[in-house]
């Protein structure tokens, strides 16, 4: 059995712990205190592990590089590196600790969390002229524990918006020995048309996922990884005001406001790590293919769906595994996230292909409803509905014929309607009801009758 020795570095700041508040934090800045001293980028290292959750150990390479006292490291132990990224006002990230904690709930590893505020603060293109700087940094740190008896592969780092291409050129310098890289929300500006030198991507790590939630504006929109999951097709977030100046707010950032679709990406996968729910992404080339039901299952991956969280390759089983695999899924607004993905099939007679109805999914004991007002343009309409139960505990469909509103819709005929829910494991029939006739001022419903098989 084989120790890595950290050594404690000098103890400043404190905040909350158990021992008179002795206990190191990442560090913050000043505008004024930025101006005055920018010289060096301060990184400094903190770690935390379940035998010390609450009081974090800082560290430097220094320090470690004369190492003697023994600390809560345990080289035996794979190790996850925390990296954020691009600070606007010089704060210190108020989610790492957040993130730390739910690592150490789901796995008994060593937490590390790469504190460079002093590097990551104001200006944005400062902050990218560092962080290569910062990646070289941690190279050195990764080469001691190595020493140390650390494997490389043993390493997973999980890197917020810039911190991502931080650990993309840590997993550089290491050839792409590294175990694992998660990206969330990998930054966008000034990466897009990078190298794959400059930027995270596939060949950084033996393994690299990514969760993309803001696309358009802080985030990458192309993949970057094995995996990447765009969650509602990676731009928009529910729950997240819109603005549309927010492209100028890049320069002028409104911290909270139009950072919330660009910080959904790591409150889901903190989500994720809790384990409540499962978040499957599923294969497909589109977002708008995926919303049309042109992308049902994850027969690529031999029938399992990658799922955001720490499961080795995301679930994946084949080999090799696939580079930039693109993967789709709907989620809420808040935790847990998970929603039930639904596909609506209506067929329509030829002479009714643009029929107007509106389509009403309800779940009594629950008390949801779902309503969706349709123009089917085909004889067959398909779409995805995000829907918050299963299938099986939808206990009625109401089907209304609202065409008159835009011209004279005379009674529809629908060939039929189904719905069936996917990804599906089980590979369940849809639930259908065929031949309806919705006449004009008399809705059309259908109980189902189905129970849950658990
Ligand atoms: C910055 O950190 C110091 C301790 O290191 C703390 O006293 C101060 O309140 C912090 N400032 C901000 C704005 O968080
Ligand atoms: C934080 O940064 C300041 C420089 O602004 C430095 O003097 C101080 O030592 C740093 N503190 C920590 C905890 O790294
Ligand atoms: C270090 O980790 C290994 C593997 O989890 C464990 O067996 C061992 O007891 C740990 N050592 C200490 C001192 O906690
Ligand atoms: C994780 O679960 C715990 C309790 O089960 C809850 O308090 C916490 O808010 C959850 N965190 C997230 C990010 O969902």
């Amino acid at each position: 059995r084989r120790w890595c020795w950290v050594r404690e570095g000098p103890r400043h700041g404190s905040l909350d712990g158990p021992t008179g508040g002795g206990c190191p934090d990442l560090n913050n800045t000043t505008w004024l205190e930025y101006r005055q001293q920018r010289v060096k980028l301060q990184v400094q290292y903190l770690l935390l592990t379940r035998g010390n959750v609450d009081c974090a150990q800082a560290f430097t390479h220094e320090s470690l590089r004369d190492a003697q006292q023994p600390s809560y490291f345990n080289a035996s132990r794979p190790t996850k590196v925390i990296v954020h990224g691009y600070r606007t006002i010089g704060s210190k990230p108020s989610w790492v600790k957040q993130l730390a904690r739910a690592l150490l709930g789901a796995e008994d590893v060593n937490v590390v969390v790469v504190d460079w505020v002093y590097g990551a603060s104001f200006a944005y293109n400062l902050a990218v002229e560092n962080y290569k700087e910062v990646a070289l940094q941690i190279s050195v740190l990764i080469n001691q524990l190595h020493k140390h008896g650390c494997k490389l592969e043993s390493f997973h780092f999980i890197g917020v918006s810039l911190g991502a291409h931080v650990a993309g050129f840590v997993g550089t310098l290491f050839q792409g020995k590294i175990g694992r890289i998660t990206g969330l929300d990998p930054a966008g500006p000034m990466f897009k048309g990078a190298d794959t030198y400059d930027r995270l991507d596939s060949s950084d790590a033996q393994f690299v996922d990514a969760i993309h939630t803001d696309s358009d504006y802080f985030g990458i929109s192309i993949p970057v990884g094995h995996v990447d999951f765009f969650l509602n097709g990676g731009k928009d977030q529910t729950g997240c005001a819109r603005s549309r100046f927010a492209s100028i707010l890049v320069y002028f950032p409104v911290y909270g406001y139009v950072i919330c679709d660009h910080m959904r990406a790591l409150h889901v996968y903190m989500s994720a790590l809790n384990g409540s729910c499962p978040l499957m992404g599923i294969p497909c080339s589109s977002y708008e293919d995926f919303l049309k039901g042109l992308c049902l299952d994850c027969d690529v991956f031999r029938g399992t769906c990658p799922t955001i969280g720490l499961s080795p390759n995301s679930g994946i089983t084949v080999s090799p595994v696939p580079k930039e695999q693109k993967l789709f899924l709907l989620t809420t607004s808040s935790p847990p996230f998970c929603l039930r993905h639904i596909l609506l099939q209506v067929e329509v007679s030829p002479l009714d292909k643009s029929a107007e109805v509106e389509v009403t999914l309800t779940t009594e004991n629950l008390g949801t409803e779902q309503r969706l007002r349709l123009h089917t343009g085909t004889t067959v309409y398909r779409t995805v509905l995000s829907h918050p139960v299963a299938l099986c505990e939808i206990d009625s469909i109401e089907l209304k014929n609202t065409g008159a509103r835009f011209y004279r819709q005379a009674d529809v005929h629908l060939k039929s309607v189904c719905l069936s829910e996917f990804p599906s494991l089980r590979r369940e029939e849809p639930l259908c009801v065929n031949n309806i006739n919705v006449r004009r001022g008399a809705p059309w419903s259908h109980d189902f009758v189905q129970v849950c098989a658990f």
